[in-house]
């Protein structure tokens, strides 16, 4: 009689589920992992745009894509570390993205980082709140507020190569180790996203 009436509200369960198209949201382990895939394939593109960028010879946005990949690449690393400390593991990722103009590179980059500050990250640290999962909230918010920099960063080289006037970018960059602040010159007394000495940044000449 009990196992009838499982089978009866599993198959309610299952036919309401069906009926209403409902569908599980992913979960922060899902979210980390898709973030890491997102961050280690920004980094892995950002690096080639770097060098289509000196083909191109604009140096100093080769410069800027090479700082971006340097952060995407701390922020991948920060979530791998977390997901770890979950007791869960990453499989092996392999970024796909295709190459093109500088230009289009740069609007491909700023459509990426768009989406990251608009959507992705809020709705990943909103859950990760909700689940209690507070290291997984912190990776997602550092992430969230450097992508916010990239973001202007790219608006500013796309602006410049619009112009034709690249006097208003900067030579070299200095990159936070914890958050991967991404900061144009030279690095800050502290980061002004986590707090780290400006001493311990990655300079990026
Ligand atoms: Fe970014
Ligand atoms: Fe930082």
């Amino acid at each position: 009689m009990r196992s009838n009436l499982m089978v009866v509200v599993i198959c309610c369960t299952v036919a309401v589920m069906a009926v209403s198209g409902c569908k599980k949201q992913a979960g922060t382990v899902e979210n980390l992992k898709a973030a890491i895939t997102g961050e280690t394939t920004a980094s892995a593109k950002y690096a080639a745009y770097a060098k289509k960028a000196k083909e191109e010879k604009f140096d100093k946005i080769a410069k800027l894509f090479e700082a971006a990949s340097r952060a995407e690449s701390i922020h991948a690393q920060k979530h791998t570390a977390v997901l770890l400390k979950m007791g869960e593991k990453m499989d092996p990722i392999t970024p796909r993205f295709a190459v093109k103009s500088t230009r289009e590179n740069i609007l491909d980059a700023i459509k990426g980082e768009s989406y990251e500050v608009s959507t992705m990250y809020p709705d990943f640290i909103k859950k990760a709140r909700e689940e209690g999962k507070d290291d997984a909230a912190g990776s997602f918010d550092y992430a969230f507020q450097v992508e916010k920099v990239h973001h202007g960063l790219y608006q500013a080289a796309l602006a410049a190569l619009d112009k034709n006037d690249f006097t208003g970018l900067a030579d070299s960059y200095a990159v936070c180790p914890v958050c991967g602040n991404t900061v144009a010159g030279i690095a800050p007394p502290n980061c002004e996203i986590c707090g780290v000495p400006g001493a311990e940044f990655i300079i990026l000449k």
